[in-house]
């Protein structure tokens, strides 16, 4: 099998979540497997992984280069069930490397792209939940227009919404070619239904919510020392981890006269600022150009 997706950050993960021989590791974001196995590679004792796709896991243990090796435990599960897989203060560096693969983006057939026709999906996880067909049946105009604000900050989110359900109502939005001209073509550099595409996504999978329910459970399962490397790929889901990490690290979140935060730090922050790809990796993955990864460790 053709592997299609370029780890991004590869050599800034492996330093960001201290990778030491005899440790334990998590993927949780697995994909094609590029981060895993440059985990064991350099000399990871274990790494357990997991990923919501199952065609993403099915496709590495048929043709994967770790396949048959114990030190990979690889599991077809949400991110945010993984806490209760594992035992408290088990590994010494977790990763999230979030958003979709190559692999799943480029697929027709999983209705992710607005470059060839597709059906109304965007699952992850083709086993269970609502398609975006489901959710476009039972969303209002209201509903709709608020996932295209805070999931993508569209500022035209209530007329985008509008005319997205008015099109869908009348039976003009069968496939993903569909929502894409519904959406306007393109005249400058992105499709103005780049970002619609995204903000659908996100809510037919969950993604803020699954990031905001399982951040501060990973603390939890990290040893004393150990290290959360999180690398995201648009500005809504980088503030959310920004906030998060601000909260674990008992920083002021709350913005009021007077504090309403616990302040309660669990974690130091590593990264001030977020570590983007340098210009060799932007030069050989423009698909990088939006990554950034943030870094936390969990107090002694
Ligand atoms: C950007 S890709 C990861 C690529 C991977 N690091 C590599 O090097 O091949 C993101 C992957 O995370 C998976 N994913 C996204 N959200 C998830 C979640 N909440 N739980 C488990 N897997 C998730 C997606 O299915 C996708 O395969």
């Amino acid at each position: 099998m053709e592997w299609l997706h370029k780890s991004v950050l590869l050599s800034e993960v492996i330093e960001f979540i201290g990778l030491k021989r005899v440790g334990t590791y998590a993927d949780l974001t697995f994909g094609e497997g590029g981060h895993t196995e440059a985990l064991i590679k350099g000399g990871a004792s274990e790494v357990w992984a997991v990923d919501r796709d199952l065609s993403a896991v099915n496709n590495y243990l048929k043709a994967g280069l770790l396949g048959q090796d114990p030190r990979l435990k690889l599991h077809h599960r949400r991110f945010s069930e993984f806490p209760g897989l594992a035992g408290p203060q088990t590994f010494d560096g977790i990763l999230l490397d979030l958003g979709v693969s190559t692999r799943q983006l480029i697929s027709e057939e999983r209705g992710f792209t607005f470059q060839k026709p597709g059906p109304l999906d965007m699952r992850m996880d083709q086993t269970q939940g609502p398609t975006l067909r489901e959710l476009l049946e039972r969303l209002s105009e209201e509903e709709l227009a608020d996932i295209l604000y805070y999931n993508a900050d569209l500022k035209n989110s209530r007329a985008l919404a509008r005319k997205i359900l008015n099109a869908f109502r009348a039976g003009q939005i069968e496939s993903t070619q569909d929502l894409a001209d519904c959406l306007g073509k393109r005249t400058g550099k992105t499709h103005p239904g780049t970002v619609p595409f995204m903000a659908l996504r996100m809510a037919v999978n969950r993604e803020l919510d699954e990031i905001t329910e399982t951040l501060p459970k990973l603390i939890d399962i990290l040893k004393p020392g150990g290290r959360l490397v999180v690398i995201t790929f648009h500005s809504t889901e980088d503030r959310l981890v920004k906030t998060v990490f601000k909260r674990l690290a008992g920083r002021c979140i709350c913005q009021e006269l007077i504090c309403q935060c616990t302040k309660d730090a669990r974690v130091k922050i590593l990264t001030k600022k977020p570590v983007e790809p340098s210009p060799e990796e932007l030069s050989q993955n423009p698909r990088s150009r939006s990554a950034k990864l943030r870094c936390v460790e969990k107090f002694q």
